[in-house]
Parts: C-alpha cells; sequence; structure tokens
C-alpha cells in the first residue's frame, strides 16, 4: 500500500462514518503512524506503508470512527507556542481558546515584568501554560477541580520546564479573599446541561466535568465573575471564554462600579464569547 491509496481508502471510510474532516484526520493518523510529517504524505503520495504502521494506523481509525477525538488518539495537541499531552483526564484544548489565551497575553503586556495569573480550571493547563512560557516573569497559579486534570497539567508543566513557576491548587470555587492576581482567566465549563445528551461523540468523550456548566451553563462564570473582584489588583482583569449569547448576560450582572471597563469580545467566527472585564484603579 501506498501512503496516498491508504489516505483515499481510510478518508471515505471516515466520510461515510459521518467524521467531520475525514481527510484530514486520515493525513494526522497515516504520519503518526508512519513517523512522518502530514505535510510529507501529501508531497509524496507513492511513499510505501510498511505493515507494522498499517496495523497501528488501522487501530487508531477504528478508534476515530467510533468517535474519539483525533487528540486522544494522538496522545497530544498543539496550542499557541506550545505542545500538551492530552488524553481522557482532560478536555481537548479548542482554537477559540487560543484566541482567550491571546487576548490574555494582550492584557498581560502591560502588566509590568512580573505578572501574577490565576488559570481557573485548567484542564491540560493550555491557557496558563502558554502564558507562562511566552511570559518568562510569569507567577501562574493553576486551579482545577479535577485531580486527574491536575496530574495531567502538571505532567505537561514539567515537559515544558515550566514546573518551577506553577502553583496547583485543587479547588471548586474561587474562594472571595485571599492572594490577588493582575489576571484571572478561564475557559470554565459552560455547556447548558440540557443540552449535553445531544453533542457529538467526540464531545460526549471528553471529562463531563469540563462540559457542564449547570442549567444555563453560567454557574462557574457567575461565581467567578462574583468573586473576583476580592482576588484582582487594581486595574487586574477577569477574562473569560464563554458559549454564543453567554457573554452579554454575564456582563449584564457585572455592575459598572466594580468593573469600569467590561465588553464582549468575538471571536475569528465572529461569535461574541469572550468577557473582557478590568477592574478599577482602587479596587482592593
Ligand atoms: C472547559 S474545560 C477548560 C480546560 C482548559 N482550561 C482548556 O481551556 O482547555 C473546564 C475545566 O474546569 C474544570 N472545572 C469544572 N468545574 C470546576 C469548578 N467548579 N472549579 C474548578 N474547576 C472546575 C474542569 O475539570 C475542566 O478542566
Amino acid at each position: 500500500m501506498t501512503a496516498g491509496t491508504t489516505l483515499t481508502e481510510a478518508g471515505e471510510r471516515l466520510r461515510e462514518r459521518g467524521v467531520d474532516e475525514p481527510e484530514l484526520n486520515a493525513q494526522w493518523l497515516l504520519a503518526a503512524a508512519m513517523g512522518v510529517e502530514r505535510l510529507r504524505l501529501l508531497a509524496e503520495p507513492d511513499l510505501p506503508v510498511t505493515p507494522a504502521a498499517l496495523k497501528t494506523f488501522r487501530r487508531h481509525l477504528a478508534l476515530k470512527e467510533r468517535g474519539l477525538p483525533l487528540a486522544y488518539i494522538l496522545g497530544w495537541q498543539d496550542f499557541r507556542n506550545i505542545r500538551l499531552k492530552v488524553d481522557r483526564r482532560v478536555l481537548v484544548p479548542r482554537p477559540e481558546t487560543e484566541e482567550l489565551a491571546g487576548i490574555a497575553a494582550g492584557f498581560l503586556k502591560g502588566r509590568g515584568a512580573e505578572p501574577a495569573a490565576m488559570d481557573y480550571g485548567a484542564g491540560s493547563g493550555a491557557i496558563g501554560l502558554s502564558l507562562a512560557a511566552e511570559f518568562p516573569g510569569l507567577r501562574l497559579t493553576a486551579l482545577e477541580k479535577s485531580p486527574e486534570a491536575i496530574a495531567c497539567a502538571a505532567e505537561n508543566a514539567l515537559a515544558l520546564g515550566l514546573e518551577t513557576r506553577v502553583r496547583f491548587l485543587a479547588a471548586s470555587a474561587l474562594e472571595p479573599r485571599g492572594e490577588r492576581f493582575d489576571l484571572i482567566v478561564s475557559n470554565p465549563p459552560y455547556i447548558p446541561s440540557g443540552v449535553i445528551p445531544g453533542l457529538s461523540p467526540e464531545v460526549l468523550s471528553e471529562p463531563r466535568l469540563a462540559l457542564d456548566g449547570g442549567a444555563d451553563g453560567l454557574i462557574v462564570a457567575r461565581m467567578l465573575a462574583r468573586n473576583a473582584p476580592g482576588r484582582l489588583k487594581p486595574g487586574g482583569a477577569l477574562i473569560m471564554e464563554l458559549g454564543e449569547a453567554q457573554a452579554r448576560a454575564l456582563l449584564a450582572g457585572m455592575p459598572a462600579a466594580v468593573w469600569p471597563e467590561k465588553k464582549a469580545l468575538k471571536d475569528f467566527r465572529g461569535v461574541e464569547r469572550f468577557v473582557y472585564a478590568v477592574t478599577g484603579r482602587n479596587n482592593g
């Protein structure tokens, strides 16, 4: 078998099973099984596929057909400036969340050489670790409810050489008083509970705790908006990712006296999903 014929056959199989982006998924899986760059498969379709690579590829293809996210099969996911180990313990980091981290990075640029940031609901560590990699002076607190996710984020911190700059906290709420931060950034679970049964098999194989935001999806986000002012320095920011229409709904309940600067920002698809709120100069 050649790479080209293997990809054509696999792409058709994934398409028949209703898998999104069948060709791209097949390319990533075959490249990993053969140990070559994905683009090389396209440039050299006559590359032979060894029997061992074909066996691995077919096993992984079957997992993809059953709806397992590509990142769980490969065992990694690129996120902005870093590569993360991901598995069933954590949500697969999404492109929108790369944008969230980019917005947070823009804010941190104006906050001095040694800012303190909290990544609330850190999961794999995607947001916080990418910021720590970008800002060498950043002190990061990664808070997470799931012990399994904390273990995964800690493995990622170690693999990236960032472990001395990250403090992991196991908790399920942001205490209203305690250490103050320049930035609290979060991609909390925000899917309304009732929507979850109708999600795709890919999403349903991710941890429920990472998805379920309660009846209207805003349980964790509302708690953060309420308690963050007590944990932010003057002029500190709460920057969050939410679902469509949720950012505006949350912002409406955030008092202008506490948050003199507050707005909803759009993602690359034009969906208004990011909350960007900055406390006043005399906060705290
Ligand atoms: C949508 S995932 C985001 C994971 C990661 N930050 C990312 O963007 O890929 C939400 C994360 O929040 C965690 N979580 C859920 N409820 C929480 C709570 N009440 N307190 C702290 N973390 C929570 C979940 O375990 C999950 O890791």
